[in-house]
């Protein structure tokens, strides 16, 4: 080729991925054919392709801007390897068509295609390795479906948006239940998608994601830990740290070194069938939280005493609607909890402070015992004696309003002889 004819050649960026990795590489070429050659030529059978391609008039340029715009995305001292998950993705091409340079788009293969699929490499184990009887593999299958209740990106937008972006400066957030990756899967976490989204715009210090995911922990390892910086991207197994295999559940000893060591908020929606451990580690750390949890929970025993105690008030919204493996929509009662302050709360406005003869009469009764319920958000202002309430207006902000719960436990009213709807006793301070 003369050396005017090279110049004329057009010039593309592109961005491929080999099968096997939740990683893409981003790249400039004269040639497309030769570049994928070249990639598959070094692969040993884990093919590559193009997930997208376009003519663009300085390549160097474009793939220049583009490794200075996504160095947080990108494998620490390798430049050129990106992280990649579907939201991600989109922001790289948008980004690469937004470009002065972008001519046009060559070829683009849809994110959804089972071809594209990504999953990240590990390393397989027996049950017999694991320990585990299929009985056993079988019961924990049944319970793990309870706590596939996927995240939908718009709550997560809707709670974290509502924080003062101060409390995210500088700061390591830790999601400890949360997988960045699987491409185009149900399961992809919409926390991490967030944080990584927004790292720039909180002015985030580091994102660390870890994961524990059931259907794999049964017959592999499946523990795998992301850490994003302003150095880049790293993904680690820990194996050189532990002797025993990295379970990636939260209160693995690797998970909980993060935890109290590294994290400063932990944000996340944790397996129902956890909660009361999730609530323990995450509240005996001392570190902030923001996390989603049943809507109950301020009526709940197990939780009551940490509502009594102020380690824990309500956020802001209530989540009904997640994601299930397949992707369609589930519903769950669901609520977010946390303990970074919450200044004049929207719902206080939802509660009905007034004296109790003006509250109506199908709003209050006695129980068995004498003790007062009252319901639909009605609070007695002038009663002196405990009363019961639902968890509705522990959510809406109560216990900030000059009124304190007064047992550890659920409240159980009996209404001639019956039992009704569990409730928490409070009292006027
Ligand atoms: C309710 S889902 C939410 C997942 C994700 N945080 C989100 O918001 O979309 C809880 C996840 O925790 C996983 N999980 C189950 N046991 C776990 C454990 N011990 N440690 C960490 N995660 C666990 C479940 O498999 C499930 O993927």
């Amino acid at each position: 080729m003369t050396e005017t004819t090279k110049n004329k050649a057009k010039q593309y960026i592109y961005i491929v991925q080999d099968k096997n990795r939740t990683m893409c590489q981003i790249g400039k070429t004269n040639d497309l054919e030769s570049r994928l050659g070249e990639y598959n030529s070094n692969s040993e059978g884990n093919l590559y392709s193009y997930l997208f391609v376009c003519q663009v008039a300085n390549m160097v340029v474009v793939e220049y801007d583009i490794k200075e715009e996504y160095n947080i995305y990108s494998v620490e001292q390798k430049k050129e390897v990106f992280f990649f998950n579907e939201y991600l993705f989109e922001v790289y091409v948008n980004f690469i068509k937004d470009h002065k340079f972008y001519i046009k788009k060559i070829f683009i293969e849809p994110t959804s295609s089972s071809e594209q699929t990504i999953k990240s490499v590990r390393k397989t184990e027996s049950l017999e390795e694991r320990g585990m009887t299929y009985r056993e593999v079988m019961q924990k299958a049944r319970n793990d479906d309870d706590d596939e209740f996927y995240t939908q990106y718009e709550d997560v937008e809707k709670e974290l948006s509502m924080y003062p972006k101060s409390i995210w400066k500088n700061k390591v957030v830790y999601c400890n239940c949360d997988d960045p990756t699987n491409v185009s899967n149900p399961q992809v976490s919409a926390f991490a998608s967030y944080f990584l989204l927004k790292f720039d715009e909180l002015k985030l210090k580091k994102l660390i994601c870890t994961h524990y995911d059931p259907k794999t922990n049964w017959s592999n390892k499946g523990s795998n830990a992301y850490i994003f910086d302003r150095n880049g991207y790293t993904e680690t197994d820990f194996s050189e740290e532990s002797s025993s295999v990295y379970t990636g559940s939260f209160d693995d000893p690797i998970s909980l070194k993060i935890l109290n060591e590294d994290a400063d908020i932990v944000c996340t929606n944790p397996p129902f069938s956890r909660a009361i451990d999730y609530w323990r580690t995450v509240i005996q750390s001392g570190k902030q939280f923001i996390i989603i949890s049943n809507v109950t929970n301020p009526i709940t025993t197990a939780f009551i005493p940490y509502f009594k105690d102020k380690k824990v008030w309500a956020g802001y919204n209530e989540v009904d609607w997640f994601k299930g493996t397949d992707g369609k929509l589930k519903r769950a009662a669901g609520h977010w909890y946390t303990n970074i302050p919450i200044k004049n709360r929207p719902k206080y406005k939802n509660l009905k402070i007034i004296p109790l003869e003006k509250i109506p009469e199908s709003f209050k009764q006695y129980d068995d015992s004498k003790t007062l319920l009252v319901a639909n958000n009605y609070i007695p202002s002038d009663y002196k004696e405990p009363f019961a309430v639902s968890t509705r207006p522990i959510l809406n902000g109560i216990l900030e309003k000059g009124y304190k719960i007064i047992q550890e436990k659920t409240y159980a009213p009996y209404i001639d002889g019956k039992c009704k709807f569990a409730r928490a006793l409070i009292q006027k301070t």
